[in-house]
């Protein structure tokens, strides 16, 4: 059965926030903003989110506790203070941690969960709105109903997933990714186009997704010569962030999968970005998965005007440069935390132990 859902309304291009004070007014009296501790204020977005509530005469408060990976603590900590101050709605602002952090905030709010329920999957239908500006091309959680966590008594990061965690607006304005660094821009972009390719590979994949992560594949691949100069139009990165937040609605419907499952231990142990982690090991996750489906790997690479998986790599190795090394035994640790996870089974192929340590041995021994 096709099923597509994804009800956040996208609103895209330059002022974009400036130039619809109507959404946030709409939204309550008092918003709390979620963001980390330096990119929104450096790139312009918080600013203009700033000014237009005052314009609105609308009050807000700051919660920018928010770091990489946020904990499930600080999902906590930053519901409280939403309680404290009483606030009507959520606005999200920076990459992904931040938004992530703001569904967790946003749903935290308004029900009484414990820590045990957190991960259960069963929540109520309370929510604060939500109106995220994204300030990276990468994660798509301005469009997605998942927010992952560290979780430190797992020793993992991982998600909780539900419809109200849909954020209500999305703000794309690319002009907040202008002066990104070279680093930052190229994990994030790999992680929207491992999005796109683990949405292919998904048991839920279907013509709507697939669709949709076909356009979002070509896109970042018209910018793999620019990203290798690291010299990005504006263009360049409109067509990052729009193909990023095509991935974004690719995996709210088909989930991702091995590759998100097996990044989290290289994120979580080795302190790998989130987007290099799947970099790292897409290339030979696709030749797990051509093994068994080479028409479908083929496919994927004729978006990226590729001929097999060894021209795919070489472009990654470029990207990420030089790659961490990891033991036997931290992979044969990252597999027993690796196979359990729903993403595994959610793989068109889905890998046995086997694979998934063959996988990361032959990424980064
Ligand atoms: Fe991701």
């Amino acid at each position: 059965m096709l099923q597509y859902f994804m009800p956040t309304r996208v609103i895209m291009g330059e002022d974009s926030i400036k130039k619809n004070p109507s959404v946030f007014s709409e939204m309550g009296k008092k918003a709390l903003i979620v963001t980390g501790k330096s990119s929104a204020k450096k790139n312009g977005s918080l600013d203009d989110v700033i000014e237009v509530l005052s314009k609105n005469g609308q009050s807000w408060s700051i919660y920018d506790k928010v770091m990489s990976n946020p904990t499930v603590e600080c999902v906590y900590e930053g519901a409280s203070h939403a309680r404290a101050e009483e606030v009507d709605y959520v606005i999200g602002i920076g990459g992904g941690s931040p938004m992530d952090a703001a569904k967790a905030i946003a749903m935290l709010a308004c029900q009484d969960i414990t820590e045990d329920q957190l991960f259960s999957g069963n929540y109520g239908k309370e929510v604060l709105p939500m109106i995220f500006v994204p300030t990276t091309a990468g994660t798509g959680s301005e469009v997605t109903s998942a927010s992952v966590l560290t979780h430190h008594k797992q020793k993992t990061k991982i998600g909780i997933s539900s419809p109200v965690l849909f954020p209500d607006v999305a703000f794309l304005d690319a002009k907040y990714m202008d002066d990104l660094p070279r680093d930052v821009t190229v994990n994030t972009v790999i992680d929207a186009l491992s999005h796109s390719v683990e949405g292919m590979l998904s048991v839920r994949a279907n013509p709507l997704t697939d669709a949709l992560a076909s356009v979002s594949i070509r896109m970042i691949a018209s910018c793999f010569e620019a990203l290798k100069k690291f010299d990005l139009s504006r263009k360049d990165r409109e067509n990052l962030l729009y193909a990023s937040t095509l991935a974004g609605m690719v995996i709210s419907s088909t989930g991702t999968v091995a590759v998100h499952a097996m990044g989290y231990s290289l994120t979580y142990f080795k302190n790998m970005d989130h987007g290099r982690a799947n970099g790292v090991l897409l290339a030979e996750f696709l030749r797990f998965i051509e093994e068994h489906l080479p028409d479908k790997v083929e496919q994927i690479l004729s978006y990226m005007g590729m001929k097999n998986v060894d021209e795919f790599k070489d472009l990654l190795d470029e990207l990420l440069g030089l790659k961490e090394e990891i033991t036997l035994d931290e992979i044969n640790m990252y597999t027993e935390i690796t196979m359990p996870k729903h993403n595994i089974k959610n793989t068109i192929v889905e890998p046995k132990k086997e694979d998934i340590f063959n996988i990361y041995k032959s990424s980064l021994c």
